[in-house]
This record gives structure tokens, sequence and C-alpha cells, in this order.
């Protein structure tokens, strides 16, 4: 169900965008300049503007918050491409916007970032009344998004994600974090942005490494919730990433955000159905946190999946066609390197999945597909407990491959 509306929501601005649900059917073609708003069915639910060359509108949206400031935090790099064309967006006699330039990489996702940029938006006069805008990729918004939940115990926070990983998975959550001395994420809160903003524009300077990685969480929602997605991305990504136009590359994100909201919206909190984002994740976990990130999240959620559908296939749930699909799809077609990294052993592997399954789920249990978009579910519980011995021997095999 598509209903088309236009509003001047308010006497000074007039902003035009359609609403779009995640149903099955809608068309996910969008001219330049075109913007959709979706219901992302988040707990609370900030209103997703998507769009490709909407940036024209953003200011608008922010006025409509009538904040006293706003400040914009980004990096360097994606000030230099892209700060003439937001600023362009804030008309200077509306508001006023204090640029903030942060450090984002992985290792610079710590307390210091943190405090640093809290402690600067205070000596730049950030007042409870003030908007602060996350303009990066993950590593960026999710340090942005924790500040404006501390500052003065929170204050208006919008998110516009820079990569694909960001406009299409991982705004989707209202998760912020930064990483500890022991791990990744370990310090963070709930905190919803007031709203979402994806402009496609932006994900055409982002290295090709990183949208393959966020494409690999696009596949898996394909493989638990939705059959023709699998379908859509086989014959799609024929066509190197590379060559991708804006409008490729429009289409991909839409068609992945809208597979994500149908999840979330049946699963808000991602503890019952949304269990089923998991896939391949127990597996990936363990090779990320062994090679202490020398294989992106995406690339060992990749193997993960494949050793997932062998388990899968050994248990006599999906066919041995199933599995090439999956060597198919991230191996020849995405160019993955599938292995399990020749310096981790299955033993110490083994180990690392139970202590980290052990935290949240009581033993080691796994997502698997009952068949291509659809999840088994055991006695209501996506999470499928195997005997140990029967996951030794999958990954003993798989080593070998
Ligand atoms: N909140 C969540 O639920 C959630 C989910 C998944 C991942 N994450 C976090 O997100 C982070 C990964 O985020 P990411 O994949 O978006 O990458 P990233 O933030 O690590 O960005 C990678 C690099 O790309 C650069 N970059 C970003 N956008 C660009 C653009 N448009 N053009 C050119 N360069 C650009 C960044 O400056 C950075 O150097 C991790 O820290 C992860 O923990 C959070």
């Amino acid at each position: 169900m598509e209903n088309i509306m236009s509003l001047p929501t308010s006497p000074s601005s007039s902003i035009a965008f359609r609403e779009l649900s995640s149903e099955p059917g809608v068309s996910h073609l969008l001219a330049p300049g075109e913007m959709v708003r979706l219901k992302t069915h988040l707990i609370p639910d900030p209103p997703y503007y998507f769009g490709n060359r909407i940036t024209g509108q953003l200011g608008a949206l922010v006025k409509e918050q009538n904040p006293d400031r706003v400040y914009l935090v980004t990096n360097q790099l994606l000030l230099d491409l892209y700060g003439e064309e937001l600023l362009k967006s804030f008309p200077e006699q509306d508001l006023k916007v204090t640029v903030i330039t942060l450090e984002d990489t992985e290792s610079a996702k710590t307390f210091q970032t943190l405090e640093y940029l809290c402690e600067t938006l205070v000596e730049k006069n950030v007042s409870k009344a003030s908007l602060v805008i996350g303009f990066g990729g993950g590593c960026l918004t999710n340090i942005v998004g924790l500040a404006s939940a501390m500052i003065f115990r929170g204050i208006r926070y919008v998110e516009i994600p820079t990569t694909l990983m960001g406009v299409t998975d991982s705004s989707l959550s209202n998760k912020q974090a930064v990483n500890g001395k022991h791990g990744k994420n370990q310090f963070g809160v709930y905190y919803g942005p007031v709203f979402l903003f994806g402009d496609t524009q932006f994900l055409m300077s982002e290295p090709v490494g990183g949208k393959k990685s966020a494409l690999v969480e696009g596949i898996k929602n394909g493989w638990i919730s939705d059959p023709s997605l699998v379908d859509y991305f086989e014959q799609k990504l024929q066509t190197r990433l590379e060559d991708y136009t804006e409008q490729d590359v429009t289409e991909l994100s839409l068609k992945v955000i809208l597979s994500k909201l149908e999840i979330l919206k049946m699963d808000p909190t991602e503890k019952k159905l949304g269990m089923i984002l998991e896939y391949g994740h127990t597996f990936g976990h363990a090779m990320e946190f062994m090679t202490k990130g020398a294989i992106t999240h995406g690339m060992a959620v990749a193997k993960g999946m494949c050793i997932a559908a062998e388990l899968g296939h050994r248990l006599g749930y999906i066919s041995r066609e199933v599995v090439q699909r999956h060597y198919r799809i991230f191996g020849d077609i995405l160019g993955l390197d599938l292995n399990i990294p020749e310096n981790i052993t299955i033993d110490d592997m083994l180990q690392v999945m139970v202590s980290d399954n052990k935290k949240t789920l009581g033993g080691t249990k796994f997502v698997l597909l009952e068949r291509v978009g659809k999840c088994l579910n055991p006695d209501g519980d996506y999470q499928v407990k195997v005997p140990a011995e029967t996951v030794r021997a999958v990954l003993d095999e798989y080593k070998k491959r």
C-alpha cells in the first residue's frame, strides 16, 4: 500500500515527501530529488527520510524541530566532500550551524573521543534546546548519538548515515556505543534520533570494500526472510559495484531498508523474530573477534552464513543447492574470501563461540534456514540448539575445503 502525500507541515517550510510502507510489492524506484518517509517501527520510532539528492530538504526538516542552535558533527573528509551542499540547506538567517570534526576510525571510537565531543559541544554553548547532527559512517554516528544521549541527559539528535551499512542497517537500531578496552560497543545506550535522513548521493564516494560488507547484511535479509531479495541480488550483482549509478544504489538501498523494516515491524526489539538477523553471526563474530577486526564484520558474517548453511544441510534442513547458492553469491559473485583464516584453529573458534553464547543464550545455538527466506523456529525459538560434535564436524570439514 502506497499513499502519496505532499505536506507543507509548517508555515515556514514546504517539505514534500511520500509515505512508503515496507509491504512487499511496493515500487522501489525513486526519481532524483524525490523523498520518501519510512516508518522504522523502532521504539522510539524515528521517521526515516530517504532518497537520492534530497539534501536540499534537510534544512526545512531541521527547522521544524525549532532548535536554538544546530551542531553538525562529521569528519574532515566528509566535510570537504559534502559540507557546502549540506550547509546550503540551512539558510543563515534561519539557523546557526556550528561544525565540529572528529576522527572516526574504529580505534577512535572511545571514551576519549566521546569526552572530547561532549566538552566541545558544551564549550560551544550547546543547550537543551539545541540539535546535534551526526553525518558519517557507523563509527562517527555511534559516538555522536551517545554524546547526544548524555549531554544534559539527552538533547535532540539527527542521524545522517553516509555508508551503505549505515543507510541500510546500523542506523535502524537506535543503538549508540563506544568501544572499551576489552571489546567493541561495550558502553552505550539505546537512544533514538528525532529523525533519520539518508541521501544516497553520499554513498557514491564510499570505498567498495565498505559497500560489500553492507551488502552481506542485505543479502542476509533475503536468506532469512525474503526469497525475492536473494533472486534480486543474484541478478543485480552481476554488474560490478564500481559501475553502479546513483539510481542503482538508491534502488538497492531501499530494497534492503524495506526488508529490514519488515522484520523490525514484527519485532522492534530484535529479541524474538528479530533474532533471525543474527544468521551467520555466531560463527562470524568468533572470526571477527579472533582476528581482532582484521576481517571486517561483513566479511566475517559472509563466512559465518556459509558455515551455518553447511550446518543446516548436515542436519537435513536445507539442500546442497541452497548451500552452493551461498558460495555462488558471496564467493563467485561478490568475490569474498569464504575460508576460515589459516591461523584460527577449530578448537579456539569453538571456545570463543561458547563463551560468546553463554553471555546471552545459555548454550551453543544457531539461527538456521528452513528454506530460502525462512528460518527454523522449533518450539518458538529461532535459536536452534545443535550438538557440539555436529558443529565441530562441520567446522573441521569447512576448514579443509
Ligand atoms: N548501531 C548499530 O546497531 C551498529 C550496527 C552495525 C555496525 N555498527 C558500528 O558501525 C561501525 C561501522 O560503520 P560503517 O560500516 O558505517 O563504517 P565506518 O564508520 O567505520 O566508516 C569507514 C570509513 O569510511 C569513511 N566514510 C564514511 N562515509 C563515507 C563516504 N560517503 N565517502 C567516503 N568515505 C566515507 C569514514 O570516514 C571511515 O573512515 C562499527 O563501529 C560498528 O560497530 C553499529
